[in-house]
């Protein structure tokens, strides 16, 4: 559904759609993450994604709490975009051979990731707080403030070694 469909009427019909596109979102990034440790050789990139990974199934368990605190049944909505971004990370890391460019690649994939979270959680914050929801909106802010440390640190490990390797 578009989020021009006439069938969001409100702010509140775009916040528990929006919502749902961030629970398919987690759900598919929960489902993708251990193929990128899989593939990544860097020791720092691997602990890391698997530290984040760890984060994102809670990330799920929050949202289930958010949903059950605004009174929407938890559900995802296929989201093109985060579909999007998974099958050009996974093409990219599909094609890459060197170890190393792998490793550039799986950072750059995963920031993109980071990216699309980011700007979802902020506007459901803002969203929430419009409504009345501060209880849904710190629950969700503890969740964007993960999402930045996970890119802070993905920049980091970017910036310290693997884009070097990857030259
Ligand atoms: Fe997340
Ligand atoms: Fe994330």
């Amino acid at each position: 559904m578009s989020i021009f469909s006439k069938e969001l009427s409100d702010m509140d019909d775009l916040f528990v759609h929006t919502l749902r596109d961030i629970y398919y979102a987690e759900g598919r990034i929960a489902e993708t993450m251990p193929r990128m440790i899989d593939k990544a050789t860097d020791l720092e990139l691997r602990s890391s994604l698997q530290h984040h990974l760890d984060e994102t199934r809670n990330h799920i368990t929050r949202l289930k709490r958010v949903f059950e605190l605004h009174g929407a049944a938890a559900k995802g909505v296929r989201c093109p975009a985060i579909d999007g971004i998974i099958a050009e990370a996974e093409e990219i890391v599909g094609e890459t051979a060197d170890s190393a460019v792998m490793d550039a690649a799986i950072v750059a994939s995963a920031q993109a990731i980071e990216h699309y979270e980011i700007t979802r959680y902020g506007t459901l914050i803002a969203w929430a707080k419009e409504l009345g929801r501060d209880d849904c909106a710190a629950i969700l802010d503890e969740t964007l403030r993960e999402e930045y440390a996970a890119d802070g640190k993905l920049t980091d490990i970017a910036e310290a070694r693997v884009n070097r390797l990857a030259a």
